[in-house]
């Protein structure tokens, strides 16, 4: 089974620098407006939960989710001191199953899928929260993911229905923005 990076090891890779390296504006501003509903899966310490938080205003709300409580207890105790901690709700879930209910304008998986046990599975699952016209961002590491896994994730998004809508540049990174497709839409 895929490892998955430990709370302990958290430091590095959400630190100081990460803002440098990944810019909150350049990535998560095109898709996220006051009022959404966003879910950050595999959220890790909150570097991006806590940017989407700031985002999405008083009235919207952030869940974020991941598998390890340390996680979640870091995301909780850095938005109580940011002051963002009534638009943040954590959700602690299982491997297999990422068990958040409600729709989602947006959900964004940085750096966590080569962690999940069943790519498509969990592809599944965000698309079945996705709400009409949501979008799921995901960026995965490109020294650890390979250029071929990171297509055949593509893929197998392709076949439960996802369609690209874009390949955003990200620093280190692959990334892609993925929506429903119509044909999908229209079952809804
Ligand atoms: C490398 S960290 C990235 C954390 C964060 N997204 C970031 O960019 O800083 C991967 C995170 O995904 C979580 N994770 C791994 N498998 C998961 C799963 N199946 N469901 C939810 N979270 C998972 C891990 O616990 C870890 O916090």
């Amino acid at each position: 089974m895929a490892h998955i990076c430990s709370y302990q090891h958290v430091w590095t890779f959400d630190n100081f620098l990460r803002p440098i390296l990944h810019n909150p504006e350049k990535i998560f501003g095109p898709h996220v407006r006051p009022g959404m509903r966003v879910m950050d899966v595999g959220c890790g310490a909150g570097f991006a939960a806590l940017e989407l938080a700031r985002r999405v205003g008083d009235t919207g709300q952030v869940v974020a989710v991941d598998v390890q409580p340390e996680m979640l207890a870091r995301v909780e105790k850095r938005a109580r001191k940011l002051g963002l901690r009534g638009r943040i709700q954590t959700r602690l879930c299982q491997r297999e199953s990422v068990q958040v209910e409600g729709v989602f304008d947006l959900v964004n998986a940085f750096y966590m899928v080569h962690e999940v046990p069943d790519t498509k599975r969990f592809l599944g699952q965000i698309r079945d929260c996705l709400a009409p016209g949501g979008v799921f961002l995901v960026i995965e590491p490109m020294f650890h993911v390979s250029k071929k896994r990171f297509q055949a994730m593509l893929t197998a998004a392709g076949q439960i229905g996802f369609e690209i809508v874009s390949h955003p540049r990200i620093r280190f990174s692959q990334a892609a923005v993925l929506a429903l497709s119509s044909a999908n839409l229209a079952d809804t």
